[in-house]
């Protein structure tokens, strides 16, 4: 299920690297493959495992390995050259995902995360000369994909709050990078709708499958004909780590699945790989909620030597034994 890069492209791992946003579902993953790869970790995140259920449960596997030192710390505030001495690579995975929430109160958060807690860590991470810094953007800023897959020379045209935040992010790391002075080089990617274990509770595969599996109904918002170039996240893991791995120059790069799919075919295979009729509760489409989503993966397979080689199938029964083991080992614990 992982992606393998052509021999062609000269890889050198970092032995130290720092995660930002390491409690969360991509930074969880990603802290465990770098362990696994022999890397030390430092993963800092605003969510405490010791109090927050999905920090600890995202967390459980890597928490007492002795290569990984978990740091509690809102990027906001907390001293953040401590975390960076040694570091070869930043991955800077924390922010406030979701597009729905970005249109109300919760904005200042997006803001405040994602661009301000950004221009903190830039600062710290130029000052230390960390030699390099993956940051994660989102398809989001692209709007919909207008009939061919985006590519990330096309015009951005964000279609919500949270996408507007994003291409700041990006682009804010991306100015710092552009400064003389600046030792650091800076890609960014931009994930195309992550799916698999560890999967967020507000997304749709994750909804949809416990829906399968508790027998409530699950929302759909809009005709369920918006389509979605979902990318399994051992695929972005690997896409991630190869960023933080190959030589390169400051650059963005589409990280996505391998073309689109609708959500009414999405809820097929869940129903197929379930053995259950899935109810479905119809609501009008949300704001923001663009219309399709396709990556142009040609920058990737260039520049990391890497496509996306989990199909849809493949990664959701993934995530559904993942989602049964979780059962299992609270029905033990009980
Ligand atoms: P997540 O919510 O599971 O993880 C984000 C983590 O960042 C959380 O653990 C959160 O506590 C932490 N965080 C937020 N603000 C922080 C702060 N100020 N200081 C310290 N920690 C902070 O989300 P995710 O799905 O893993 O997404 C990770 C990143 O990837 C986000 O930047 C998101 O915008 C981006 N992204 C995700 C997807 C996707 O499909 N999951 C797609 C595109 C982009
Ligand atoms: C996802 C992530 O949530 C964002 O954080 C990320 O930035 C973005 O991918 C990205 O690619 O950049 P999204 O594509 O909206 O955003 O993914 P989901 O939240 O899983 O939603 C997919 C589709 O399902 C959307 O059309 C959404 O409206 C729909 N949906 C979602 C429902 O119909 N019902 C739900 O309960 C949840």
């Amino acid at each position: 299920m992982h992606s393998t890069a052509p021999l062609a492209i000269a890889r050198a791992l970092p032995t130290r690297a720092v995660v930002t946003g390491a409690a969360g579902f991509l930074g969880s993953h990603l802290c465990q493959a770098l362990l696994a790869q022999g890397v030390d970790v430092v993963g800092v995140d605003r969510r405490d495992p010791e109090t927050h259920r999905t920090a600890a449960l995202n967390l459980a596997a890597i928490r007492h390995d002795p290569r990984f030192i978990f740091v509690t710390g809102d990027l906001r505030a907390c001293a953040i050259e401590p975390l960076l001495p040694g570091a070869e690579v930043v991955f800077h995975l924390a922010g406030i995902p979701g597009v729905h929430p970005s249109w109300g109160a919760d904005f200042d958060d997006y803001v405040a995360c994602n661009i301000s807690a950004t221009q903190r860590l830039m600062h710290a991470v130029t000052r230390l000369r960390v030699p390099r810094l993956v940051v994660a953007s989102s398809s989001s800023v692209y709007g919909s994909a207008n009939g061919r897959p985006s590519s990330e020379t096309d015009h951005p045209r964000p279609a919500s709050p949270y996408a507007v935040t994003k291409l700041a992010e990006e682009q804010l790391c991306l100015a710092h990078a552009a400064r003389p002075e600046c030792d650091t080089t800076v890609v960014a990617l931009r994930y195309f709708t992550v799916y698999g274990p560890r999967q967020r509770e507000d997304m749709f595969i994750q909804r949809l499958l416990t829906a399968a599996t508790t027998g409530q109904a699950v929302t759909l918002y809009g005709n369920g004909k918006q389509t979605r170039d979902f990318t399994y996240v051992d695929d972005a893991i690997a896409a991630t780590i190869a960023a933080g791995s190959v030589r390169l120059s400051h650059c963005v790069i589409n990280v996505g699945g391998g073309g689109g799919t609708a959500l009414h075919d999405v809820i097929d295979q869940a129903q197929r790989l379930t053995h259950r009729k899935i109810s479905l509760k119809s609501e009008n489409a949300r704001s923001g909620d663009v219309a399709a989503t396709c990556a142009d993966t040609t920058t990737a397979q260039g520049t990391l030597g890497w496509t996306p080689a989990t199909r849809l199938e493949e990664g959701m029964s993934a995530q559904l034994n993942w989602m049964a083991s979780r059962r299992s080992a609270s029905i033990a614990r009980v």
